[in-house]
């Protein structure tokens, strides 16, 4: 029986792969779950697996040492999938420094603590032993010309702080792997949407609103792209690398679904309309008068597109869930879990939304 310590899996991707593992692997797996529970970290998302025998929760900052040392002392821990941080790029332009310490100093304390705790005599670690670092292709910059791509072998440029911070974190797993042979690989993923997502984000915040009848807030000229990925298919990816990727290589995942967020918005709103019964009050007020257009982000990357071949031709994953039905997925269960949406929206959400668009 292996055992997973899985860090910030209370948050929108560390939830959703928690989910797909126990779907998985039901009873043959061990999760501990690590988390400091930031305004991102929700663990209404985990209620279905609270009770689980195999399913433990710890809260703590990846960046206590003493807390994350104590974990690995305690458990004999098999595989880390490290997915704690500070993970919103608007955020990163307000407050940069949260976002070095946890994305940056965090994953130092994660890749030490695992160190010691694995690392044999003569300097080697036992068969088994993997850790995944979970980044995002952000830190591959921003592509001008259509046609190109970002390949594991595209040079970092990245431009917000955040993208800043994780591929601080990127260097620092890359250089345990080359220093110290450490049982590691990185994946790079691009925009993630699905159940359980932080209404920060640009889906849930449009179905939100749209759903409220509140505007819908477009940076710039809402033709910036994007890759989207239905979390689900990431978390896949993720357990395939861990499983059969090549240690200590880099693979990109991607949706293969470049859209302009103008795009993303209309599809939104046309698929509420098609969702929603002729009853709902709601339907009076979706349509397009809402979107609004409002100052651009600064430093804003016009489009992100992955090339994941790589992991296509050694591992054999590919994203099998379209954008027309993944939408359709993740508004049914904003549909059903309107009580989830009001707990996250409540307090101090509404003072960040304040200071973020008015
Ligand atoms: P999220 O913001 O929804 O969740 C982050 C989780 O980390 C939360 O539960 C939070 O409480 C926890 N956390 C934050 N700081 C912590 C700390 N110091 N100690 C312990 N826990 C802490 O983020 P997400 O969207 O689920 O992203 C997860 C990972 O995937 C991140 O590393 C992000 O960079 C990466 N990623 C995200 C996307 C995306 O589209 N969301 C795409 C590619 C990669
Ligand atoms: O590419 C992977 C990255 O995707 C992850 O590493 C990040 O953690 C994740 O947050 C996401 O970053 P983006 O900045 O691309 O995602 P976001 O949802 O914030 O924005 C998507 C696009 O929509 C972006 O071009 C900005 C735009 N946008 C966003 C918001 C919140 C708007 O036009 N209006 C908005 O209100």
């Amino acid at each position: 029986m292996k055992t997973y310590l899985v860090t910030g899996g209370a948050g929108f991707i560390g939830s959703n792969y928690i989910h797909y593992m126990f779907e998985k692997y039901g009873k043959e797996i061990r999760i501990i779950n690590v988390d400091a529970l930031t305004y991102a970290g929700n663990l209404e998302n985990l209620k279905a697996v609270e009770q689980y025998e195999n399913y433990s929760f710890v809260k703590a900052d990846i960046c206590d040492k003493v807390a994350i040392s104590k974990i690995f002392e305690e458990h004999d821990i098999d595989r880390v999938v490290h997915f704690a941080a500070e993970s919103h790029v608007d955020r990163s332009i307000r407050n940069p420094e949260v976002f070095v310490q946890t994305n940056v100093l965090g994953t130092l304390v994660m890749l030490n603590c695992a160190k010691t705790a694995w690392e044999l005599e003569d300097g080697s670690y036992p068969e088994g032993k993997r850790f995944l670092h979970v980044s995002t292709d952000e830190v591959y910059g921003s592509l001008e010309k259509e046609g190109e791509y970002f390949y594991e072998t595209t040079p970092y440029d990245p431009h917000s702080p955040y993208s800043a911070s994780k591929a601080g974190s990127d260097m620092l797993v890359k250089s345990y792997m080359d220093t110290y042979k450490f049982p590691a690989n990185i994946t790079n993923c691009s925009n993630n949407y699905g159940p359980y997502q932080f209404p920060e984000k640009l889906i849930p915040l449009i179905i939100n609103n749209a759903l409220q009848g509140k505007k819908l807030p477009v940076y710039g000229d809402g033709k910036n792209v994007r890759d989207w990925l239905y979390v689900k298919d990431h978390a896949k990816a993720i357990d395939m690398v861990q499983e059969q990727g090549r240690l200590f290589e880099t693979y990109n995942i991607g949706g293969h679904n470049e859209k302009q967020n103008i795009e993303i918005i209309h599809i939104i709103l046309q698929t509420l309309q098609e969702m929603l019964p002729d009853s709902d009050p709601r339907k009076a007020h979706i349509s397009t008068d809402l979107i609004t257009y409002v100052e651009d982000r600064k430093g804003h990357d016009r489009r992100y597109a992955i090339a994941p071949d790589k992991i296509k031709a050694e591992i054999g994953w590919e994203p099998e869930t379209m954008f027309q039905e993944g939408i359709k997925l993740t508004i049914k269960w904003f549909f059903e879990n309107e009580d989830w949406m009001k707990h996250v929206t409540s307090g101090d959400y509404q003072k960040y939304y304040n200071e973020m668009y008015q």
